[in-house]
């Protein structure tokens, strides 16, 4: 059975997590009723719900939900059915002790909170299907369920299994991928410290030992639990499908938890779909949630995607809890939605009275209706509305970042040269330099297509094969222009040192290898000074390299530090293209310089709006959608004609976006050489591995 690609709903999608089973059944009347007056379309249910519908093995009870999905139906109000697989009930776990998770350090997961079984346990697996069978059965042609949501957040909060299951499953993975143990021991490098195999059932989960346990072998580790987990949901989606042709999807968290490949996953869902929740310690949580949003678009392929959870306000599990203020709800869905989001959910409808999420925020607080944020919900919804057109527009960037979750899993091990470099603060920095630049970015694959791209950045890919690397050099050769900051190309896909000098993968593109690392001690700072500026001190920290040019320029030298008076940036020219290499770790501010320098040798301009002023372009067949979200605490300006959608007003070359507002503004797309002809709505399918 074919699943169609975007459930029946019309508009822009709006809604939540939907748990009545937390409340008497007079409140659900009061739901709907709420959900009407706030424009409510989707809502996500019974993710939690497996111990209800299903109270002993076998025994099924659908009555409460056929009951509210009936009501929900009634009320105009769709269903993201959701399959209750993250949090199996008491009685699984009393009859099957070996379906269990077991930590890295040995320790047994009880009952009592939520989180999946062993995803190695054949009686999971089993009573998944059963349960996903029986829902799709029952459901999967009633007219208020559209799609269809199964399980919660795969990976979270536990992914890797240590449990006896995992283990021989693992043994079982490792056979398939080598095919005999010489291959292993030679992928692995067992003849360091002396581990080498020669009996199958001798090899283990990397569990918890004396000392750093081989890195080859948590990678695979690493990998097989992504395919795990991956299976489970085949499962499930499988099983609905002999059942229902609506659209099914799980719900990932892009850059948040970093347990699966998403490229894979996004491969085997009909709608990609994301969780995002800001980081309350980061003052700038908006610029990580562009950054999340980017990468959900790019793992769709440029389709749209729904943002199936966020918060309205404070969520309830980060150290300190900061609420959103007036506004700031609005700003981060409509975000969301620039950057490619056609639905916008929220954890959760009602604020829960029980439990451990009681302090969490929801589109209905325990303030009631008569609040700040039930009024902000009412009136998302109504903007939702006046976006509708919005709708299956598309947005496309020239510039791209490399993300390969082998290299993230790579280079989190341990061992490495210091522990202040993460992948994550190298993505995020350079990120955030194009963010404040006005720039839109993709992420890709190493293996995938690059061309379309004027300008690819690789922020500390640690991990890079030696083919990825070839493509990298090609790209180059072709005209592209490539950012490669320290730390990356290092290692093969078995975490080994690629043989000669480090980055000699990429030596052909960037005309420079590395003799030596020079990490830097915690807090020590040092300065390098950039030749186009006349040598203006650009501060560094972390780390400094002592470089080999190979056929680069040196474009900043190291003024103090360990490598002082080496070379510290370098620039290639390279066939038609040019290759950079950053060999430091810098601050947002500090990399301005370096990035113009590039996005110059790309033909990349930047907006020239205020740093604050977040501009986005979604493209739609015969109009673009400009949405420009003011994080600011001024008015800023825009210059754009066309109409401002929700105020519906005509803009005629300047429009005034006050502080912390949102102003969206339809522009027709112009039509060429004035032949009348229709212009190419510039899609952004990114191409599939
Ligand atoms: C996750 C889960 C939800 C809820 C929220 C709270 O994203 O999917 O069930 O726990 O976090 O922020």
């Amino acid at each position: 059975m074919r699943a169609k690609t975007w459930p029946t709903i019309a508009g822009l999608a709006y809604g939540g997590d939907y748990n009545p089973e937390q409340w008497p059944r007079e409140v659900w009347d009061e739901d709907v009723r709420l959900m009407r007056e706030a424009g409510v379309s989707l809502v996500s249910v019974g993710i939690f719900s497996w111990a209800l519908l299903e109270p002993r093995q076998g025994e099924f009870d659908f009555g409460w939900l056929d009951e509210l999905i009936d009501l929900l139906h009634a009320n105009d109000i769709s269903v993201d059915l959701g399959t209750p697989t993250a949090s199996p009930p008491a009685w699984f776990f009393v009859a099957n002790p070996d379906a269990r998770v077991i930590s890295r350090d040995g320790r047994v997961m009880g009952f009592g909170s939520r989180g999946m079984a062993s995803h190695s346990a054949p009686a999971y697996r089993d009573a998944a299907v059963r349960i996903a069978t029986e829902l799709a059965r029952r459901y999967g042609k009633h007219p208020a369920v559209v799609m269809w949501h199964v399980h919660n957040e795969y990976g979270v909060p536990v992914g890797e299994d240590f449990s006896p299951a995992a283990v021989t499953a693992f043994r079982a993975w490792l056979h398939h991928k080598y095919g005999s143990l010489e291959a292993l021991n030679a992928a692995w490098g067992t003849a360091f410290w002396g581990q080498r195999y020669g009996v199958w059932e001798h090899i283990g989960a990397p569990a918890v030992a004396p000392s750093v346990v081989n890195p080859a072998q948590r990678l695979d580790f690493a990998r097989f639990t992504d395919h795990q987990l991956r299976q489970c949901f085949v499962a499930e989606r499988d099983a609905i499908r002999a059942h229902s042709e609506y659209p099914i999807t799980t719900n990932f968290m892009a850059n948040q938890s970093f347990t699966t490949d998403l490229w894979a996953w996004a491969r085997e869902l009909d709608i990609v779909s994301n969780d995002h929740y800001l980081t309350a310690a980061d003052p700038d949580g908006h610029i990580g949630l562009a950054l999340a949003a980017d990468l959900t678009r790019s793992v769709a392929r440029g389709a749209p995607w729904m943002l199936m959870e966020h918060s309205t306000s404070a969520v309830n599990w980060q150290p300190r809890n900061v609420a959103k203020r007036a506004g700031e709800m609005a700003r981060n869905s409509l975000a969301h939605l620039a950057r490619g989001a056609d639905a916008i959910l929220f954890f959760q409808w009602r604020a829960s009275r029980s439990g451990a999420e009681k302090f969490h925020s929801a589109m209905i607080p325990h303030a009631g209706t008569n609040s700040r944020v039930w009024r902000e919900v009412v009136d998302l919804g109504a903007t939702l509305g006046a976006l509708a057109d919005v709708r299956d527009s598309r947005v496309s960037a020239e510039v791209a970042i490399l993300w390969d979750p082998e290299s993230i899993w790579a280079q989190g091990l341990e061992w490495h040269p210091t522990v202040d470099h993460s992948t994550g603060d190298a993505v995020r920095t350079y990120y955030e330099r194009l963010w404040r630049d006005g720039i839109t970015v993709d992420f890709v694959h190493p293996s995938d297509d690059l061309s379309r791209y004027r300008l690819v950045v690789a922020p500390a890919l640690y991990l890079l094969t030696a083919q990825h690397a070839q493509r990298l050099n090609s790209y180059v050769a072709d005209g592209g222009t490539l950012v490669v900051s320290y730390f990356s190309a290092i290692v093969n896909e078995h975490d080994a040192v690629h043989s000669g000098p480090f980055g000699s993968v990429l030596a052909e593109s960037l005309g420079v290898v590395v003799e030596e690392w020079l990490p830097m001690r915690m807090g020590e700072k040092a300065y390098l000074t950039w030749h186009a500026t006349a040598g203006a001190a650009i501060e560094c920290d972390v780390w400094q390299e002592d470089l080999r040019l190979e056929g680069a320029q040196a474009m900043a030298t190291y003024a103090s530090g360990p490598a002082a008076e080496r070379p510290a940036i370098t620039r290639h020219g390279y066939g038609a293209g040019a290759g950079w290499y950053v060999s430091t770790r810098m601050a947002v501010s500090e990399l301005a310089q370096v990035m113009r320098a590039a996005y110059a040798d790309a033909g990349i301009a930047v907006s020239g709006y205020a740093e604050s002023l977040e501009v986005v372009t979604r493209h739609g067949l015969d109009a673009d959608y400009v949405f420009a979200i003011n994080h600011g605490d001024a008015p800023a300006s825009m210059v754009i004609e066309g109409t401002q959608l929700v105020a519906n007003v005509p803009v005629d070359g300047n429009v005034s976006i006050p502080a912390g507002e949102v102003v969206v503004v339809r522009s027709p797309r112009p039509v060429e050489g004035g032949d009348g002809q229709r212009r190419e709505r510039p899609d952004a399918v990114i191409n599939s591995r």
